[in-house]
């Protein structure tokens, strides 16, 4: 069962019942903004999120018939943000992805490009990656960030979203695209993709689930604007589509009067 919910200009929210409805629905977005972008300009670029969310969509991406569907030859995939950890590191986002999806599928491995958060320097790794995005998405560093065709976010119960952690440096980031981000409460710092690169996505798709999640969406989408204590706030596409798919449990808090 979904029931959509217009949540302000540009947005649309979807209840869907359960997780495994959630990663299907997500599947079919995904796939059909992949063959759009394709059929459009001849590439599709993607910004992946990371945490346990998504792996129902990944493993989805990986099978039939999405697997044959989706434009690998011509998809370039990019993540969100990324821990301070190895690729093969157990918290690795990109290695979350290559596990469930990317290494069972025929995607060029030079149209995956990893974010190298376990450098030392992770403001030169930030400004690697910049320059990687401009180079893939024919845009100038120096110029306004370039549209990712999808970005995939989810929603930490804290309210924060990639790496754009409640009261952190990077929320206050207004130029660059890429920046490490020190979070105090997990005493590490990660890379992530800021809110001028983010919320020039061509659709930006939340993906969240589950009763813990109930509370903080309610206070994200309905409460007061707060957006330094809840950094999913500052997420408001420029010129895109900021899509909500949320299931039951998530949304249970939601009340269906208008925000
Ligand atoms: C990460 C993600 C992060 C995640 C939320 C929700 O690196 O963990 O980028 O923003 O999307 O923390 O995580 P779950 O899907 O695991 O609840």
């Amino acid at each position: 069962m979904e029931s959509g919910h217009t949540v302000g200009y540009l947005s649309d929210l979807l209840v869907i019942a359960d997780p495994t409805t959630l990663a299907r629905e997500a599947a079919e977005r995904f796939t059909q903004i992949a063959e759009e972008a394709v059929a459009r300009c001849g590439r599709f670029t993607v910004a992946l999120a990371g945490g346990s969310t998504p792996k129902g969509l990944y493993s989805l991406l990986a099978a039939e018939p999405y697997c044959t569907r989706l434009p690998w030859q011509n998809t370039h995939v990019f993540w969100g943000d990324e821990r301070a950890v190895p690729p093969a590191h157990p918290d690795s986002n990109f290695g979350m992805a290559a596990t469930i999806l990317l290494n069972r599928v025929p995607i060029p491995a030079d149209q995956v490009h990893r974010m190298q958060a376990e450098q030392a320097d992770l403001d030169a790794a930030a400004g690697e990656y910049q320059a990687e995005i401009a180079r893939t998405l024919a845009a100038q560093p120096s110029d306004e960030p370039p549209a990712f065709d999808l970005i995939l976010l989810g929603l930490g119960t804290d309210g924060h979203t990639a790496s754009l952690f409640p009261y952190t440096q990077a929320l206050r980031e207004t130029a660059r695209w890429v920046v490490p981000n020190y979070i105090p409460e997990l005493k590490t710092t990660r890379l992530t993709l800021t809110i001028p690169i983010l919320n020039r996505g061509a659709t930006i798709l939340f993906l969240v689930s589950g009763a813990e999640k109930a509370s903080v969406l309610q206070a994200v989408l309905q409460g007061p604007a707060d957006p330094k204590r809840l950094p999913a706030q500052l997420i408001r596409p420029v010129a895109g589509r900021l899509v909500w798919l949320v299931d039951q449990a998530a949304a249970s808090r939601l009340s269906d009067k208008a925000p």
